[in-house]
């Protein structure tokens, strides 16, 4: 069997920005993460993905990077990066950096040369196309809304930018251009960094000829980008990249991956190529992205998350996740954080991070952090926010509906400073920090809850110790349970004697789990995230609001 290091890993994955400031200046930085590691070594975590650190005028937080082979002068040196790494190596840790290879800023020197002649060398590093009639080359819509075109003056062509105006894309199809990446990913790798989270993999290739779109403003759904996502012969790009970075290491590399369905996922992951060790699929957080009104939808996660563990079972491997800096907060879109916010958040955590698969824990989502509150549309700092809230403004929705809607689904809402304990700001910075403190920062922060056996924070910690000593957690087959219930989540992990049952009722009322075949007793229980009232009969379970319990199986 497939053994690496990295199935056996969890990873935390870090906002720089938001984590921790040690220079006052209300942005985190590299010193303020390595402040905190101690930290990260008591919850158990083994893997930092660290969010993009590299200089950038931060058009998108940083995800627009001017220079691939240094760090943000806001977050530090690449002395601070050098000993960050050394000190996280020194506990056991690992780091990975954040790849973004679809797009660079355009204030990167390759795309300040590009844009200055027709006739540049690196002018066909980036997408250059004449316009129609005054118009853009095509139809594209940027999936940060508007055109995905925009016009530069100097050379009277247009360049293509899948995000914002200020990331342009670069061409995949040149050959410089690639082996510059190339060049780059194994300047990190020597140094020791321990792998790549890769950005917009699948929008690396368009489609041959940039024809237009059937439905441009198809926005983040699956397949809605069929010219530049996923596109035939993108994986003749990510061979060439894993032969020439990552052959011969022990690199560990998740792809960013929309449009791939367990179908394809087979490709990008599968054992016996590896191109990418797994992939961050994007078909569960579509039921809270695109559907910020619909009521939560038990049978569809089971059913999404479902398909993709019994696809890569002992073929690929899976990457596990509820949240990232791209999501509003898990308890607020599924959880109930008015009335059981530990509960729901513990349930909720209880329920992916035991699949088979390597689970990542977004920054903040450890503490059951609800979505931070915004009082008005200013407060929104996110570009593809304002982007938004113009679209929004122009098609006439009034303020109020606006706002309501940035609330539920802006990027901001996950986004804020790191509570550490109940001082000014949380703990995250002696000055006015970029973006306001959580509005729960006093109850909800580290401090307070490592002192408390009873919080969300110590259920995850436990939720890894668990992990760590199971072995058939890592491995073991996925079985779904109650597939038809729309409140449980419940499966189990292994077969016959050697399993384990997780069963989570993902509703604020009571649910019964009924299940033959096995026994589920009282001295089996492995963990539980609130006292278990009653225990009877044999193959009932009374499960109350968000109650989850993991159980080591009793054969009968
Ligand atoms: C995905 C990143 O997670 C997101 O934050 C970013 O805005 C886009 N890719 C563009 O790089």
């Amino acid at each position: 069997m497939d053994d690496r290091w990295w199935q056996r890993a969890v990873v935390y994955q870090i906002y720089p920005r938001s984590f921790m400031d040690t220079d006052g200046d209300g942005i985190g930085d590299l010193p303020g993460i390595l402040a905190r590691l101690d930290y990260l070594a008591w919850l158990g975590v083994d893997v930092l993905w660290l969010c993009p650190i590299y200089p950038s005028p931060n058009d998108d937080n940083g995800y627009d990077i001017s220079d691939y082979c240094a760090i943000m002068a806001e977050f530090g040196t690449m002395a601070d990066f050098d000993r960050l790494l050394a000190e996280a190596h020194r506990r056991g840790m690992r780091v990975i950096l954040d790849l973004v290879i679809n797009h660079t800023s355009d204030e990167h020197p390759w795309f300040r040369e590009s844009r200055n002649s027709r006739d540049n060398p690196k002018r066909d590093w980036y997408i250059w196309r004449d316009g129609r009639d005054g118009r853009p080359p095509n139809n594209w819509e940027s999936i940060f809304r508007g055109p995905a075109w925009d016009y530069d003056a100097t050379t009277e062509q247009w360049y293509l930018h899948l995000f914002t105006r200020r990331q342009p894309d670069l061409d995949w199809e040149n050959a410089a251009m690639r082996a510059a990446i190339h060049a780059m990913m194994r300047w990190w790798l020597d140094k020791g960094v321990d792998g790549f989270r890769i950005d917009a993999i699948t929008h690396i290739r368009k489609a041959p000829g940039l024809p237009d779109m059937p439905n441009p403003q198809g926005l983040a759904q699956v397949a809605a980008y069929p010219y530049h996502m996923n596109v035939a012969g993108i994986l003749d790009y990510i061979d060439e990249l894993a032969r020439e970075t990552l052959a011969g290491r022990d690199a560990m590399t998740v792809g960013e991956a929309n449009g791939i369905g367990p179908d394809d996922a087979e490709e990008w992951v599968g054992t016996t190529r590896r191109r990418l060790s797994m992939i961050l699929q994007f078909e569960h957080w579509h039921l809270w992205s695109d559907h910020p009104q619909a009521a939560r939808d038990v049978l569809a996660l089971k059913r999404i998350l479902g398909r993709w563990q019994r696809a890569l079972h002992g073929r690929g491997w899976n990457a596990l996740y509820l949240e990232n800096h791209d999501l509003p907060r898990v308890v607020s879109r599924w959880g109930d954080p008015q009335r059981h916010p530990r509960e729901s958040a513990t349930a909720l955590a209880t329920m992916y991070f035991l699949m088979e698969g390597t689970p990542f824990i977004y920054q903040g989502q450890e503490l059951g952090l609800a979505n931070a509150e915004f009082a008005n549309l200013d407060e929104f700092r996110d570009r593809f926010a304002h982007n938004r809230i113009a679209e929004m403004r122009a098609s006439g929705l009034s303020e109020d509906a606006i706002l309501d809607e940035m609330r539920r689904t802006g990027r901001d809402t996950a986004r804020g400073p790191m509570p550490w304990d109940d001082g000014p700001q949380g703990g995250f910075t002696t000055g006015t920090p970029w973006l306001a403190a959580h509005q729960d920062y006093r109850s909800a922060n580290v401090a307070r809850q490592q002192a408390d056996p009873d919080s969300v924070l110590q259920h995850y910690r436990a939720l890894i110790a668990l992990r760590r000593r199971e072995p058939v957690l890592i491995h073991g087959r996925y079985t779904a349970l109650a597939a038809r219930s729309t409140r449980i989540y419940a499966y189990t992990r292994g077969e016959g004697d050697e399993r384990i049952a997780v069963v989570c009722n993902l509703s604020s009322r009571p649910a019964t789990f009924r299940h033959t075949g096995f026994a589920l007793a009282a001295e089996g229980l492995l963990l539980v995230n609130r006292p278990v009232a009653l225990h009877g009969p044999r193959h009932a379970l009374r499960l109350a609001p968000w109650e989850a319990r993991v159980y080591r199986v009793a054969a009968e």
